[in-house]
């Protein structure tokens, strides 16, 4: 794992665009992986400018969504195909058809998980992935003891996700109790993984994902699995790992 100590999340969003930016210049037809949530946001942000610049396309791109809430009207301001069309994909030129979200209204939950997996395998693959990590260690919605072969299918939401996640809804009862996720190991079968994380409430997740056993119940330790991961986190985040001068030294500097 790469794990890189960065001084903000602004560096760190800068640090993985440098990375998508050059994923995409070296495979102009790339498959991303998106992940939802607070984490990210700088990133998305970040690379909406550099199109609105002209320094990147995402024309030929293809994306896949890690999850998406079941039982919540498509169209809903928080469901997930909402949330990356808003603050991404309605703002760059990838093309509508090219982002897939899975199906949370699906009549056959079985059915649209296992399409997902296909359309995976048809566009030969997610390229890059990027990930959040939740306050249990979820990746995805990959709750702890998820098997780490899992692929995507219906999973019920911890207490502890639907109360992170119920802010953002208007009532408590709208938040949903079960969502579609991809697998740990539909996850682990990206070509490389971006997983980004700040602030101290990620410090000691980030640490049993980084430094600790690998184990169903902290899903995000699965990682230590993928041979290319690059793990951006700020001082915060950072602050329980044991071995953090180490990384400061071997992965420190990385910024452009
Ligand atoms: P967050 O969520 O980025 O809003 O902290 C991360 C997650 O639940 O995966």
């Amino acid at each position: 794992m790469k794990v890189v100590i960065c001084n903000s999340n602004v560096e760190a969003a800068y640090i993985a665009a440098d990375m998508v930016t050059a994923q995409i210049e070296s495979k102009p037809n790339t498959v991303l992986g998106l992940a939802t949530g607070s984490s990210p946001l700088a990133l998305y942000e970040e690379l909406v400018n550099r199109y609105r610049r002209g320094d990147i396309s995402f024309a030929c791109t293809t994306m896949f969504l890690l999850d998406e809430y079941v039982g919540l009207p498509v169209d809903h301001p928080q469901s997930f195909k909402t949330f990356i069309r808003r603050v991404f994909t309605d703002q760059i030129d990838v093309k509508a058809k090219a982002v897939y979200v899975p199906e949370g209204n699906a009549l056959d939950d079985q059915e649209a998980c296992r399409k997902y997996e296909v359309s995976i395998v048809e566009a030969e693959g997610i390229d890059l992935q990027i990930l959040g990590i939740g306050s249990n260690g979820h990746i995805g919605f990959n709750e702890p003891s998820s098997s780490l072969a899992s692929r995507t299918r219906l999973i019920t939401l911890t207490e502890q996700t639907q109360r992170d996640n119920a802010p953002y809804f208007d009532h408590r009862n709208d938040m949903p109790t079960q969502a579609l996720t991809q697998g740990i190991g539909t996850i682990l079968d990206a070509r490389s993984i971006i997983l980004v994380a700040f602030g101290l409430k990620k410090r000691d997740v980030v640490k049993s994902a980084v430094e600790g056993p690998v184990t169903a119940m902290m899903p995000a330790s699965s990682l230590q699995l993928h041979p290319n991961v690059t793990i951006l986190i700020d001082e915060a985040a950072a602050s329980e790992l044991e071995h953090s001068e180490y990384y400061r030294s071997a992965f420190g500097g990385v910024t452009s």
